[in-house]
Formats: structure tokens, C-alpha cells, sequence
């Protein structure tokens, strides 16, 4: 059995207090909850905060994104060393904002996948179609194509310690999340695709769904047989909406 994991991503969003308010609300919450695993994601320039605020607690915590260099000439970046250093689980890897205002290849989210899982940290593969590709009936053939970057540079066996999170990117932000049916067709065909390669970690690979993820809407999405939990973006900020989306879990 797959252990659902419900993991918040703040994106560009906090304040020391709001940090502060935020992970005290969730360290109950996500104690309480023995048999999901909680994560949060936050700016890396809240790490040490939120390292000091989790300490003792099931409360796990990553950063959003990492650099493949490990150091060096590089402004601006951070390293998954770095990463470790501040006591991250997870980070994110290749999500939609990241591909689309930063220009990363599948290429590229493949290179720093490799990193993030070298140095220690569990990468949180981020995966999904535009709304043209869905409506063109492309949604598999993006996925495929965003995996097999990653198969192809790490091997299959990767996704052994590793996450998926599949996000369309039309329910990213927008208030429209995709049907449990629509999610769970495109989990189930991530598990195929997985699953000619290798059984095992077609098995045992958490994909979490992610998009507009609600409170109310949680439990229903989860309930569905490839959905092994969710990324949530907006209702990851409020204490309340969270604990209720960790609950459903
Ligand atoms: P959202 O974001 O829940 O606000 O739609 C999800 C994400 O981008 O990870």
C-alpha cells in the first residue's frame, strides 16, 4: 500500500509572521495524521524558519526547486547541498511556473532531478498538459514525453525515491480542478506507462494530484485508486483549508 502524502506549495508567498502562524497551525494537524505524510514547500529563504518551527515534528518540509551545480559561479541559485544542509526532505522539480517562466527543458528538469536525488533529497517530479494540449487530446503523450526525460538520464529505477505530481496546467491557480475521473485516468495511464518498465516501481511510486486542490473537494479525488495524495498550491496558505485537505487524506 501506497502512503498518501499531502504536500503544500507556497510558491512566492510569506512573511517571517505568516511563516510562523502557518507551520504552528500545521505541526498538530500533521502529527495527528499517522498514516499520511505531510510536506510543506517553502521559499528557500525560509528554510532555517521553518527547519527551527518543525523540529520535533512529523512536519516534513522542501524547497520548490534546485540548481543541478552543487556550487560555484552560478548568482542567484541554490544548491541541493544546500538544501540538505537546512534539513529538506523533498524538493520540486520541473513544476508548470518553473517550465514556462524560466524556460526548463524537460532536459533540464531531468539534470536537476538527478541532483536533487544524489545529494540526498527526494525530488517531487512535476508533470502536465496545457489546456490546447488537453483539448487536442495530448495529455498522455505529454506526460510520456516529460517522464522519459527523466527515465532516460536516471533510469527507471529512480522513481524507487522519488514523487510524481501530476498538475494540469489549466487547473493550476484557476479555481478548476479536474474531476477525480479526469485525474484518475491520467494517474492510471502515468502507472502504465511506468508499469512496462517496471511492475515494482509502477507499485509503489506516490502520484499525487495537483490543481486547484480544496478542502471539499480533496476526499473525493483521493478516494480514487492512482491518486496517492495531493500538491496544493493556494489552499496550502490557509491552516484551516490544509488541515482539512490532510484529513481527507
Ligand atoms: P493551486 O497550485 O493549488 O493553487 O492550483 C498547485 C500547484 O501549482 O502546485
Amino acid at each position: 500500500m501506497r502512503t498518501p502524502l499531502v504536500m503544500g506549495n507556497w510558491k512566492l508567498n510569506g512573511t517571517k509572521e505568516s511563516v510562523e502562524a502557518l507551520v504552528k497551525g500545521l505541526v498538530e494537524p500533521a502529527n495527528a495524521a499517522s498514516s499520511v505524510q505531510v510536506a510543506v514547500c517553502a521559499p528557500v529563504i525560509f528554510l532555517g524558519q521553518v527547519e527551527q518551527l518543525t523540529a520535533g515534528s512529523k512536519l516534513a518540509y522542501g524547497a520548490q526547486d534546485a540548481d543541478i551545480h552543487t556550487s560555484g559561479a552560478f548568482t542567484g541559485e541554490n544548491s541541493p547541498v544546500m538544501l540538505k544542509e537546512f534539513g529538506c526532505t523533498y524538493s520540486l522539480v520541473g513544476h508548470s511556473e518553473r517550465r514556462e517562466y524560466h524556460n526548463e527543458s524537460d532536459e533540464v528538469v531531468a539534470g536537476k532531478f538527478k541532483a536533487i536525488q544524489e545529494y540526498g533529497l527526494v525530488p517531487v517530479l512535476c508533470i502536465g498538459e496545457s489546456l490546447e494540449q488537453n483539448e487536442a487530446g495530448e495529455t498522455q503523450a505529454v506526460v510520456e514525453r516529460q517522464l522519459k526525460a527523466v527515465v532516460d538520464l536516471c533510469g527507471i529505477d529512480a522513481f524507487n525515491n522519488a514523487v510524481i505530481a501530476y498538475e494540469p496546467i489549466w487547473a493550476i491557480g484557476t479555481g478548476k480542478s479536474a474531476t477525480a475521473e479526469q485525474a484518475q485516468a491520467v494517474h492510471a495511464g502515468i502507472r502504465q506507462w511506468l508499469a512496462a518498465q517496471s511492475a515494482d516501481v509502477a507499485a509503489k511510486v506516490q502520484i499525487l494530484y495537483g490543481g486547484s486542490v480544496k478542502a471539499a473537494t480533496a476526499k473525493e479525488l483521493f478516494s480514487q485508486p492512482d491518486i496517492d495524495g495531493g500538491l496544493v498550491g493556494g489552499a496550502s496558505l490557509i491552516v484551516d483549508e490544509f488541515a482539512g485537505i490532510i484529513a481527507a487524506a
